[in-house]
């Protein structure tokens, strides 16, 4: 199990409350152009995985992708959310 913090305003808890599931990756070191595309643009306005070219691989446990070239990414499942 693992807990993340998501801004309510975010398009990513947007995405995670209406598809129940989502994926962390942990970036590699040549993904600072992603890192910061990611992290700045929201995914409402653009198509963030478009737009970078990031290779991307299809996950294996839920209906999403995987960022091929990411160090880690885990498959998860929203088991609980909390709004503090
Ligand atoms: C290094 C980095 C770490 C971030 N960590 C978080 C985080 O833990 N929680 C969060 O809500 N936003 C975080 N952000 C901000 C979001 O990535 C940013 O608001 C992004 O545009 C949200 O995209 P979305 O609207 O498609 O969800 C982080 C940004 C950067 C650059």
């Amino acid at each position: 199990m693992i807990a993340i913090s998501v801004g309510f305003q975010r398009y990513t808890y947007e995405l995670m409350l209406k598809h129940n599931e989502f994926v962390v990756s942990f970036p590699s070191a040549g993904m600072s152009a992603e890192v910061e595309l990611f992290g700045s643009q929201s995914g409402r306005d653009i198509d963030k995985l478009k737009i970078s070219g990031t290779p991307v691989q299809t996950a294996t446990l839920i209906d999403g992708v995987l960022l091929a070239e990411a160090s880690i990414n885990y498959e998860c499942i929203l088991k609980d959310s909390m709004i503090t």
